[in-house]
């Protein structure tokens, strides 16, 4: 497609749809196929997509796109029938969870999904305050949209919101490290439950990201989420980790959670769920989900429908089969050696992180001061995008390149994104 083409389709959009509709990249791609890692433009370009982890395993995965067509050529009602499907998919989701987490309730976006458990955190607190952190972002619902500190809500913050540090070892608090590092965010976390206190807000829960993703993706100091979630447990509140980003294998385990060791109270997920059809859910110890739904009538009509559930069983089916959670773990590991030796060789390069197929690449104007270097980040995946690879950035200080490609990524593909990554940089 030539450039006149892209900004018709740039101005129609902006016509129809309105203004201030986001779009990646100065120069938008418009995508016609995808398959596997592969994303086609509709002028022929093949792009290598490092971004997307919805279509977590990979893009029109025939097996998922089977299970939809079936269903739908059979039947999809809204979920006031009997259906054994959610009740499958139900028992297979929760086998993959703690024993302790044995409930779920079926939504459609992330956003409900997290309102949904801040309802369920209320209802079983009798409490309204909540903690998450000071960079992130949890969903457009006016109830989630407190929760985002990078998009002020229409508004303002209620004064039952209370927001602490993210858990950044790279740019610390204070320039402490380890343990002290820990404890010092942990303590933000109970000065937040002493404020509410003092408002007179009995505190509902904490809600966060279990590895801390639209943050930036931290090193998370040792033991900071044992401490963080004990304060917010003696405090009568729940701990809610959202898995919208973490979940699925993503990190080289099945949860996010599972790299603190600390199980939380409820879980939130979305996005990979379906591999790119609109299902979400919210996991939680049954006296939670069992206490609000006694209190009040949850009705979602497309969440758990026939149709959304044999989607995101074949989702699970092809994670297994495929052996995807292994995959991430052996893959990543293979990309995160690639990327630290590129930061052994570039100075932009302050910090590489990440955990299964999951990366932060944390770029620096001087590794010394650590300034951010957003201008940087903006330009690489442009350029990037120009050579063929997909990828975005993120992060507090939007400096932070950010890698989460579907989960049947390859070494070779690897090989792709590191040394187009090389070339990019050094042309730079
Ligand atoms: C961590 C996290 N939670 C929740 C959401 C909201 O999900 P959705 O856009 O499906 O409503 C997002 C979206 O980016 C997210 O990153």
């Amino acid at each position: 497609m030539n450039t006149v083409e892209v900004q018709e389709l740039v101005e129609r959009r902006e016509r129809l749809l309105g203004p201030g509709n986001p779009l990646f990249y100065d120069d938008p791609v418009h995508l016609v196929r995808g398959e596997g890692v592969w994303l086609h433009g509709d002028d022929g370009t093949r792009y290598l997509d490092c971004y997307n982890n919805v279509p977590c395993v990979g893009h029109c995965h025939p097996r998922v796109v089977e299970a939809l067509c079936a269903q739908a050529g059979t039947l999809n009602t809204h979920t006031r029938y009997l259906h054994e499907n959610i009740l499958d998919y139900a028992e297979q989701l929760l086998d993959k969870f703690d024993d302790s987490l044995d409930r779920v309730a079926l939504a459609c976006t992330g956003s409900e999904a997290n309102d949904l458990a801040m309802r369920i955190a209320r209802v079983n607190t009798e409490g309204e305050g909540f903690i998450c952190t000071n960079a992130t972002y949890h969903g457009n619902t006016t109830a989630v949209g407190q929760l985002n500190s990078i998009f002020e809500p229409i508004g303002g913050y209620g004064k039952h919101i209370r927001m602490v540090s993210w858990p950044d070892s790279y740019r610390a608090k204070d320039g402490l490290d380890g343990v002290a590092l820990a404890n010092a965010y942990a303590a933000e976390v109970q000065q937040a439950i002493e404020s509410l206190e003092h408002d007179g807000v009995k505190l509902a829960g904490m809600l966060v990201c279990p590895i801390f993703a639209n943050e930036g993706l931290p090193d998370i100091p040792p033991a900071y989420m044992e401490k963080a979630v004990s304060l917010v447990r003696e405090a009568g509140g729940i701990y809610i980790a959202d898995e919208v980003q973490a979940g699925f294998g993503r990190t080289g385990n099945w949860w996010g959670y599972e790299q603190s060791g600390v199980v939380p109270d409820v879980v939130t997920l979305g996005k990979p769920m379906g591999g790119g059809h609109p299902i979400s859910g919210v996991v939680a110890r049954g006296e939670l989900l069992d206490g609000y739904r006694r209190s009040e009538m949850y009705f979602n009509t497309f969440g758990g429908n026939p149709v959304s559930c044999a989607v995101a069983a074949a989702v699970i089916d092809v994670i297994d089969d495929e052996g995807l959670v292994e995959n991430a773990e052996r893959v990543g590991a293979y990309v995160l050696e690639g990327l630290r030796e590129l930061q052994s060789r570039n100075e932009l390069i302050g910090d590489v992180r990440g955990s299964g197929l999951f990366f932060g690449i944390d770029l620096v104007e001087d590794r010394e001061t650590k300034k951010p270097a957003a201008d940087a980040a903006r330009r690489i995946v442009n350029d990037m995008r120009h050579n063929g690879i997909l990828m975005s950035k993120i992060g507090e200080h939007d400096n932070v390149l950010k890698l989460r490609p579907p989960l049947c990524f390859s070494e070779e593909n690897a090989d792709q994104l590191i040394s187009t990554l090389d070339d990019v940089m050094a042309a730079a």
